[in-house]
């Protein structure tokens, strides 16, 4: 088979991204140009991702975004095999810009639509990074979900673990809120703690020690405010002990949790020979969580991946590189007439649990 290049569209959250990705006839893959516009600026204010206020920025950036990304890759809109959107899940009014772009896109240059799920993009992101062969486990660590999903192939995926309350990046958030520190929380949480204690608060540990591999996270965000209430008036020391505290439940919920999945793995494939665990989503960026899950892939034989910040959180190249995969798996293209899913699990399968991804908003 010979080189695949896709345009990818991402527009699921607040990030308005477009790439230009080939995939060569061996397999490997590279980004030939790239953009990605945050808006944070847009929603900080707010604390928190404003649907409307993304989708009219979506729709202000799109066009010009898309110019770039081929412009950068020296490409033309006729160099490609097909055109890949994010199309779920996500916020509603982002997903029908990106959607609705790519097709008008798609039916004006006869090039086939590839209708993405995001938490795809995701999932075969270390394939494009690394290369990684099947199957291989993923967790997705962001300010919209928590899931340790098994990646057996293209379109192939089952998911082990979800999270029944919030997801992680959100726990990050709402501890920032409640302890009064800047949105988004994951990274002023990560610095607070760096001079805190982490063994002054003994903060809940939810379902460690239970077989299943599910999480939940909003006990620990309670917990955080019982400790905070509890000595008010908090002082910069309080919150960083705090924080410290907080991230280290995290990371021993993780180990538990991720451990026990990789245990699963190794039962169920024995014989894979380089057993990898890949991270994705924004709470990657946080060091603690990459070093507790460094050691424990180490102690358990397992290689950890984590692709460069910027594939972990939303970009289009993941998007591009998926649709790539889709082709050269032989997979039909989508119609024209395809719908955008605010809610679309990676995992036919797999049962809504209570609370999971309630937000549906972020991935
Ligand atoms: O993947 P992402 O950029 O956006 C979506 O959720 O789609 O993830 C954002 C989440 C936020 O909840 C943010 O607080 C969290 O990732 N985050 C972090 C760190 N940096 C970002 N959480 C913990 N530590 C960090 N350093
Ligand atoms: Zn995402």
């Amino acid at each position: 088979m010979s080189a695949i290049t896709v345009l990818g569209i991402e527009t699921s959250c607040d990030e308005t991204a477009a790439a230009v990705v080939i995939r060569d006839a061996d397999g490997k893959g590279h980004i030939a140009g790239e953009v990605v516009l945050s808006q944070l600026d847009d929603h900080s204010a707010y604390g928190g991702v404003v649907p409307e206020i993304a989708a009219r920025a979506h729709v202000e950036a799109l066009d010009t975004l898309i110019e770039e990304a081929l412009m950068r890759a020296g490409k033309h809109l006729r160099d490609m095999d097909a055109i890949a959107a994010t199309s779920g899940p996500g916020l509603i009014g982002g997903l029908i810009v990106g959607l609705m772009t790519a097709k008008a896109l798609a039916l004006a240059s006869g090039k086939p639509l590839y209708a993405i799920n995001h938490l795809e993009g995701h999932a075969l992101t270390a394939r494009l990074t690394h290369g990684l062969p099947f199957p291989f486990l993923m967790l997705l660590v962001s300010g919209g979900h928590t899931q340790l999903v098994l990646v057996r192939g293209v379109g192939d995926y089952e998911r082990w673990g979800t999270t029944i309350d919030d997801a992680l990046g959100e726990a990050f958030d709402k501890t920032a809120k409640l302890l009064g520190l800047p949105y988004p929380g994951g990274p002023a949480v990560e610095a607070a703690a760096r001079t805190g204690r982490t063994d002054r608060f003994v903060l809940p540990r939810p379902l460690v020690g239970e077989a299943r591999l599910d999480f939940s996270f909003s006990g620990l965000k309670t917990a955080v405010r019982q400790a905070a209430t509890s000595i008010a008036p908090v002082n910069d020391q309080d919150v960083a002990d705090i924080c410290a505290s907080f991230q280290n439940a995290v990371s021993r919920t993780l180990t538990d949790r991720i451990g026990r999945g990789l245990a699963r793995f190794k039962t169920q494939y024995p014989d894979t020979k380089a057993p990898a665990l890949v991270v994705a989503g924004g709470v990657a960026a946080n060091q603690v969580l990459r070093q507790t899950l460094q050691t424990l892939c180490d102690t358990d034989g397992f290689t950890f991946i984590a692709p460069p910040l910027a594939l972990c959180t939303d970009n289009a190249a993941m998007i591009g590189w998926a649709g790539a995969e889709r082709v050269a798996a032989g997979f039909a293209p989508d119609s024209l007439s395809v719908s955008p899913r605010s809610r679309w699990p990676l995992d036919a399968s797999a049962q809504t649990l209570l609370g999971s991804g309630k937000r549906g908003a972020k991935a």
